[in-house]
């Protein structure tokens, strides 16, 4: 067990007992290339939100994107993979990946998203003021800053 305790690894559990749990709350790492070109669409997507292996699919497949062609030269694209590789997901979202173990390309479609989001309606998610789960910034005022806490929620009509 010692192999797995580098120091890495220490910090993060340091980290985690002396700060209170805030599974509502992201910090938004800095990357201006990340944010160019990840937020010019959408959100720029909490990295911790997928694992790294979700990540390297996502970025791997940016030229069939969802319907929409999001291709990058390589120079940003490994930049931008890198950068969520090692922002990746772990401690708060564990592995994102679906039964037979193929790594997801949503975060919408994380075990995780779809428990917090239980008591949402999929007519709801559908509604024009909203459009799609992915559009977390309809629903989450503060997302951008990273906060997704409750008192930040304003569902719209
Ligand atoms: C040209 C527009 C465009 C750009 C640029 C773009 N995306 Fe997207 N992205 C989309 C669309 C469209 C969807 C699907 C949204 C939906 O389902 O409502 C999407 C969805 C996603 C999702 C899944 C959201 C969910 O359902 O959980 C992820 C993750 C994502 N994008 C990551 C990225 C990353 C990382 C980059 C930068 C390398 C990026 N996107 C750049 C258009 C774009
Ligand atoms: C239709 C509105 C809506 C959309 C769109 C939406 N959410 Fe939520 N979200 C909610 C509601 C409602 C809750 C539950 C709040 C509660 O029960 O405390 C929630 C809870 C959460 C939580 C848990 C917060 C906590 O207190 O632990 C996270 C994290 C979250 N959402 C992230 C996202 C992300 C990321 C997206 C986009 C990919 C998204 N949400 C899209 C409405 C939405």
């Amino acid at each position: 067990m010692n192999r797995y305790l580098t120091l890495p690894v220490l910090l993060a559990v340091l980290t985690s007992l002396s700060l209170p749990a805030r599974a509502d709350r992201y910090s938004v790492p800095k990357h201006a290339a990340f944010e160019e070109e990840c937020g010019s669409c959408h959100l720029a997507y909490p990295p911790q939100m997928l694992d790294a292996h979700s990540w390297l699919h996502v970025m791997n497949g940016l030229a069939h994107h969802f319907g929409t062609d999001a291709s990058l030269d390589d120079k940003r694209r490994v930049a931008i993979t890198d950068f969520l590789a090692q922002n990746a997901g772990g401690r708060k979202t564990g592995v994102t990946a679906d039964a037979a173990g193929r790594p997801l390309l949503r975060i919408t479609e994380t075990a995780r998203f779809v428990k917090k989001h239980r008591e949402v309606s999929a007519a709801t998610f559908k509604r024009a003021s909203i459009k799609s789960p992915a559009n977390c910034a309809a629903c989450h005022r503060q997302a951008a800053a990273g906060d997704y806490s409750e008192h930040s929620i304003n569902i719209p009509k």
